[in-house]
């Protein structure tokens, strides 16, 4: 052996032995990093076997302790086990069960900036939801599933999927449209992602908590067939979809009782009838009682323990709850840590792949950016048809807007536009637009290196004319700010942004407007301009992905999954309901005391009523049997190509599946997306028409597809609430195919038995 390899010897010996001293120094300083072997660490056992062995060593307190959290990060004081995120659940080292870390997550990991990481904006939901795809769903999930435990957290709270009864919900951009099979499906898919990466999905707000002001408070009065046809049945093809780990119930009351404390949603439908495996968590606050709600089946309050700490203890001490009861709750947990991965699979922080995460979301912007009107082939703008183009308001000079609240993703480095200054209380010092840095002054400039590109801001009408009648063609970028806490008032657009597209339109006839919202907007301008663009809130590469489709480098496909009314008044219900003032939550100011706030919170508020009487017809399905003509309708959105119809054919009696023809008849390639419809007979008393299942098709120049479309009898079906099962209604059948839920060229008669 030479000098050298002898010396490399004893160095390589030397580090081995620093590194074993290291290693028992860490085990004996943090006894949880030791890989233990326990029974349950048995992976050939369910996860029903490993969370029963578990369940038997737990002392009482060890099992009450996984049934609340531990107040809100925000305010702790002391040192914890927190990661920072919503809420948590402790660890029971001694039994190598880990905490349970909570994030916020519904277009990306929230609070970033309070811990200083980054993490991906996507496109928020309702944008990604206008894909109608349900691969890039479990994509867009996994990309939030991993970049939560790349910051160690191992549940998501995302996954909203409540339907738009009430379009002017702040929340409305959380949500996934107003169709249950396409919003199911698609929050169902979104859950299979998040979970392929050993993190629990939730899927909430559970249940009919669709519009915000007055959620605390407000008793939902809604028919048992109106509920399960509709918002319930967009939880249940989630849930058969994805076996979420959890299911959040909601603020609201629902025809008398707290949604967190209601047996008939969570026990008789979520339990029972869906075959529900995870456990119940409870809105932050939205817990009222500890014997009914744990009767109800709620299985976890969040994030304090007001009702399920000591006062739970209490109540199976006294009997009031039985131990059966109480090992059901713990044993949905345990068993969801075992089958969601969180015991086998620890968490281990690391920097998040932030190049993937841009580029991923610069794909979902592609495909959910909506092009509603095109007038002469106005778009694309090619670099030969403008020589100079003014971007117009909307702070297009440097970023795109985000949908704020609980969902909240924190730009990279800060919003990019100033936040105005914190109101007077608790609320709206969280509550403030925040302005990703996604530039569209940059990427236009990018997609027209030859051409004038400029901006202005639009607060003068005179400047903006003047700019747009010097250009070739103008785009005003308009927009609406949407949070939860609050309703819009209304879904036109806010600060005389209306008056500005009028003013640009009249200057130049190639004006275009982009919209950046979360809800529909009212565009009494849409006769005026030559182009609209619906990009929703675009995420961290929205900008560059608008580019590319003003510019055409990407064809458009999204298609609408909300209807765009022509005017609040079409609306099931033209004004919003509004709490009384004693059913209103008060927010202390600053330095206010949050803890008496969410005690108050906690008892409760005074309830007022809320009536559901367009009872099936949500959505599309309002407007069709009230004869009503929206601005855009659902399932709408334009190509720079066109498609043909044709040969609709149905084969199978008792499950029909649906074929025909769909022919690129333009120029270039583009992807459709074919919708199928049915009616049912008359004796069902449904709306005219649902959707029941469309086909992204991908065509070049020309090119011909067959496509065939499976349709499942549960999706002809409706709810019998006599005898709370689904049937199909024997009878004639009209099955109606094409690109929009206005334009059903293909139309064919079936009789089902
Ligand atoms: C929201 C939930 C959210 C929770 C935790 C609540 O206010 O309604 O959607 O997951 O806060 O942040």
């Amino acid at each position: 052996m030479s000098y050298m390899q002898r010396c490399f010897r004893c160095v390589s010996i030397l580090i081995a032995a620093v590194l074993s001293v290291l290693t028992s120094v860490m085990l004996a300083q943090f006894p949880g990093m030791e890989p233990k072997h326990y029974p349950w660490s048995d992976t050939s056992l369910s996860p029903d076997a490993r969370a029963d062995l578990v369940i038997k060593e737990l002392t009482l307190d060890e099992k009450i302790s996984l049934l609340h959290g531990n107040g809100l990060d925000f305010f702790q004081t002391k040192p914890s086990e927190s990661n920072g995120g919503a809420g948590y659940t402790v660890s029971i080292p001694r039994l190598g069960i880990p905490a349970i870390q909570m994030a916020d997550s519904a277009y990306g990991v929230t609070q970033g900036a309070r811990a200083g990481r980054y993490s991906t904006a996507l496109p928020n939901n309702l944008g990604a939801a206008s894909s109608w795809d349900p691969q890039m769903a479990i994509e867009y999930g996994a990309l939030i599933g991993r970049e939560l435990r790349n910051q160690g957290y191992n549940m998501s709270l995302g996954g909203g999927v409540n339907l738009p009864r009430e379009p002017r919900n702040g929340r409305t951009f959380e949500y996934q449209g107003e169709d249950p099979l396409l919003a199911g499906t698609l929050v169902g898919n979104f859950i299979k992602g998040v979970q392929s990466q050993n993190v629990i999905g939730d899927i909430k707000h559970y249940a009919v908590n669709d519009q915000e002001n007055g959620r605390n408070a407000v008793n939902v009065n809604i028919d048992k067939r109106s509920m399960r046809e509709t918002d319930l049945l967009a939880f249940q093809i989630a849930l058969e979809l994805s076996d979420p780990g959890a299911v959040m119930c909601s603020y609201n009351r629902l025809n008398g009782d707290y949604a967190c404390e209601n047996s008939y949603l969570l026990s008789d439908v979520l339990k029972k009838d869906f075959h529900f495996k995870g456990f119940v968590v409870s809105d932050w606050g939205g817990t009222h009682s500890s014997a009914k709600a744990s009767h109800a089946g709620l299985d976890q309050e969040q994030p304090d323990q007001y009702f399920f700490g000591d006062a739970l203890k209490k109540a199976v001490e006294n009997g009031e709850v039985s131990q059966a009861e109480l090992d059901d709750h713990v044993h949905r947990i345990l068993r969801t840590i075992f089958a969601k991965g969180l015991f086998d699979h620890p968490v281990v922080k690391q920097v998040p792949d932030v190049e993937a995460g841009m580029a991923f979301a610069q794909g979902v912007a592609e495909k959910s950016i909506v092009l509603l009107k095109n007038d002469k082939h106005v778009l694309p703008l090619t670099s030969a048809k403008v020589r100079s183009l003014v971007l117009i308001g909307g702070h297009a000079d440097v970023g795109v807007l985000t949908g704020g609240g609980s969902a909240q993703v924190d730009p990279p480095g800060g919003t990019v536009v100033p936040l105005p200054p914190p109101g007077p209380d608790l609320l709206s010092m969280f509550l403030r637009p925040a302005w990703l840095p996604s530039s569209p002054l940059r990427a236009f400039k990018a997609q027209f290196p030859s051409a004038k590109v400029s901006y202005v801001s639009g607060d003068k009408l005179d400047d903006a004319s003047a700019a747009a009648k010097s250009a070739d063609a103008a785009i005003v970028f308009a927009y609406v700010w949407e949070s939860e806490g609050f309703d819009l008032k209304t879904l036109d657009l806010p600060d005389e942004q209306n008056k500005l597209i009028e003013a640009v339109a009249a200057a130049n006839p190639r004006t275009i407007v982009v919209l950046e919202t979360g809800s529909p907007a009212t565009m009494p301008w849409a006769d005026k301009v030559a182009g609209i663009i619906e990009a929703w809130y675009p995420g961290i590469r929205g900008a560059e992905a608008l580019a590319n489709i003003v510019a055409g480098s990407v064809n458009p496909s999204a298609k609408l999954a909300i209807t765009f009314p022509k005017s609040d008044a079409d609306l099931p219900h033209p004004k919003l309901v509004l709490p009384p003032p004693e059913s209103e939550p008060k927010f202390p100011g600053p330095g206010g005391d949050f803890s008496e706030f969410m005690k108050t919170m906690a008892k409760g508020l005074p309830p007022f009523q809320l009536y559901y009487d367009e009872k099936l017809k949500v959505g599309y399905k309002w407007y069709d049997a009230e004869k009503k003509t929206a601005l855009f309708p659902f399932g709408f959105g334009l190509s720079y190509t066109t498609f043909a119809y044709s040969g609709l054919s149905i084969s199978g009696q008792d499950e029909p599946t649906v074929s025909f023809t769909v022919k690129n008849t333009g120029s270039r390639a583009g992807t459709e997306i074919a919708e199928v419809y049915s009616s049912l007979p008359e004796a069902a008393g449904e709306p005219p028409k649902r959707l029941v299942g469309w086909s992204r098709i991908e065509l070049g120049p020309g090119e011909s597809k067959q496509v065939t479309v499976p349709v499942s009898r549960e999706r002809l079906s409706i709810y019998d609430e006599g005898s709370n099962t689904w049937k199909v209604v024997p009878g004639a059948y009209t099955v109606m195919v094409g690109g929009s839920s206005q334009d059903l060229p293909l139309r064919k008669d079936v009789t089902l038995h």
